[in-house]
């Protein structure tokens, strides 16, 4: 066609909230030329699905003409044995950022406020962003979730607060205490979203679960396969519901989300406890070390205890010319600008072996700024 008549061609009008939008885009996480990435920028799990999994997905094979049953009761069922919860209350979605987007669709509007923290999960913000509503950010000490920041920053049309528990990308704990203080000094009509997508990482005794508070009505916690069960590619997670929450969300939620295959491999994964205990046992090893290692260099690490970990290199600068290096040596990973921590680079804890080749480059890096 004649691109004049194309430029007169009168265009249909996106959703102006969505027009005002800038296109979604990944930092760029390809290995240098002439190496091979090891990428390290996803949090993504170290190890691929077990055995076990892959023999229930080469099994369900024989299901793949049929639809997906839209109420994973399987899953469901599984998932309740293991965390004594009521199966009714779990919603399952394909991934639990599927499960977010669906609960800002059912709930937020224009005019409502998100509020979480200043370095708190991307992908909500774009979701505020999409509902039309404004976003509040509380300070984030220390690298902290901080219930009296929260609290400072509270509006009155404050809709849903949202945290991550452990928190993406500083990895960091706060004690389920603290959580249920911010619950109690919320307003009974705001919705507290606790996305604990890390939270099957935390060293015993750490982390005690808060599904509990679903009980209350206006709490939601999200979970996920994506993490320490290994299943990203598949997108599943599931999240604890009020009733009344729960409902809402059904109407909205695409039925057949979760494949026939994620389904059973999720249930597979789920029911494998051993294996979950044996990846976060490795993965707190590996963390420690890749923690013990690059504190040696003078860098500061956050505490964390999740499949990441957060450097500080004081500079913008720093930040990039170790980007860059580690890049050249074919480990990418994730530059922190965009969460507004330009000095930081989040670093996923893979393998042993990976871990070494991370803690001898970095400390290679150091090496040539010493001169
Ligand atoms: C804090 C947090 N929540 C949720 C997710 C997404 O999980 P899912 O793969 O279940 O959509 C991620 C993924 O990196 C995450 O970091």
């Amino acid at each position: 066609m004649d691109c004049h008549l194309v430029e007169q061609m009168i265009m249909i009008k996106p959703n102006p909230n969505i027009a005002a939008m800038a296109a979604y885009s990944l930092p760029d996480i390809s290995a240098a030329e002439g190496t091979e990435a090891i990428v390290l920028a996803q949090n993504e799990h170290a190890f691929p699905p077990s055995l076990r999994v892959r023999e229930a997905v080469t099994a369900a094979l024989d299901r793949g003409h049929l639809y997906p049953d839209s109420d994973w009761s399987e899953l469901r069922a599984a998932i309740a044995e293991v965390h004594h919860l009521d199966a009714n209350k779990i919603v399952c979605a394909a991934g639990s950022m599927e499960l977010m987007s669906t609960l800002m669709l059912a709930y937020m509007s224009a005019k409502d406020r998100l509020l979480m923290c200043e370095y708190g999960y991307l992908f909500m913000r774009t979701l505020a962003r999409l509902a039309g509503a404004d976003v509040d950010t509380a300070a984030e000490p220390n690298y902290r979730v901080d219930v009296d920041a929260l609290l400072s920053e509270l509006q009155a049309d404050t809709k849903i607060v949202f945290i991550v528990n452990p928190g993406n990308p500083c990895g960091s704990v706060i004690h389920n205490d603290e959580i249920r203080r911010l619950r109690a000094a919320l307003p009974d009509d705001v919705l507290l979203l606790v996305d604990e997508a890390y939270a099957e990482f935390v060293d015993e005794g750490f982390h005690e679960p808060i599904f509990d508070l679903v009980e209350q009505g206006n709490t939601v916690v999200t979970r996920t396969f994506s993490k320490i069960y290994g299943l990203a590619g598949l997108r599943v997670g599931w999240g604890y519901f009020p009733d009344e929450i729960r409902d809402q969300l059904r109407k909205v939620l695409n039925p057949s989300s979760v494949s026939v295959l994620s389904q059973v491999a999720a249930r597979a994964a789920m029911q494998d406890q051993e294996t979950a205990n044996q990846a976060r046992t490795q993965i707190a090893q590996q963390r420690d070390y890749l923690f013990t290692q690059i504190s040696s260099l003078g860098l500061t690490v956050v505490p964390s205890q999740t499949n990441f970990i957060l450097v500080d290199f004081v500079s913008s600068d720093n930040a990039a010319s170790a980007f860059a290096f580690l890049r050249n040596h074919g480990l990418v990973v994730r530059p922190m600008g965009g969460y507004g921590l330009p000095a930081c680079l989040r670093i996923t804890i893979g393998t042993g072996e990976q871990m070494q080749l991370t803690a001898e480059t970095l400390s290679a890096w150091q090496d040539l700024q010493l001169g």
